[in-house]
């Protein structure tokens, strides 16, 4: 019988694998946005274990998307119809990793199933509102947002930081996550900021 840490590095290596495979991009994406979930629950004061676990949210939240290669890879703008199943991943891949890793805890499930969810109701899939979303979920949509814009995509250059904030001063963001952002990059160094992939 293996035991949790064996079973949370067994996840680790299959999402590398599978995630890898899909499509790189994602992969380094998620790693990213994990680390930088575990420095922004730090900053916001969460102890062990809540910091691993939402990190481990941060590293998940896309797993959905190695169920659809062919809409994470589909060559130019997604059409309506892909764009509406690729919407669907958050659930898809909470519901892959509740069925296989039952035992982690609701957060891991929250922070997946809850990343593109906005305070004001304007994210999706279920459009929940303020207190209905979860610190997990909150941490990860920030992570996630702050990651996509600030770096290089296939199709545009990195935003800046000006445009990558302006958006994130939307009310749909927690504020006290997006502090806990800025009071992190203050603090960052290079070294801190890069990931060795
Ligand atoms: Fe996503």
């Amino acid at each position: 019988m293996l035991n949790k840490s064996m079973r949370e590095q067994l996840l680790r290596n299959f999402l590398h694998y599978e995630m890898e495979k899909c499509d790189k991009g994602t992969w380094e994406h998620s790693l990213r946005v994990g680390k930088l979930c575990e420095l922004l629950a730090l900053e916001m004061g969460f102890e062990k274990p809540e910091v691993s676990y939402i990190s481990l949210a941060g590293l998940l939240h896309d797993v959905g998307k190695v169920f659809m290669p062919e809409m994470v890879n589909y060559p130019g703008k997604l059409a309506d119809k892909e764009r509406y199943m690729i919407s669907y991943h958050p659930q898809l891949g909470s519901r892959f990793i509740t069925i296989n890793w039952s035992d982690l805890p609701a957060q891991v499930f929250e922070g997946i199933n809850l990343h593109h969810e906005r305070l004001n109701g304007t994210g999706y899939p279920y459009h929940l509102h303020g207190d209905e979303l979860s610190y997990a979920a909150r941490i990860v949509a920030v992570a996630d947002v702050f990651d996509a814009m600030s770096t290089m995509r296939p199709y545009r250059a990195p935003l800046s930081m000006y445009e990558t904030f302006k958006e994130l001063n939307n009310p749909g963001y927690d504020p006290d996550v997006v502090l806990a952002l800025l009071k992190r990059l203050r603090n960052m160094d290079d070294k801190q900021l890069a990931l060795n992939f």
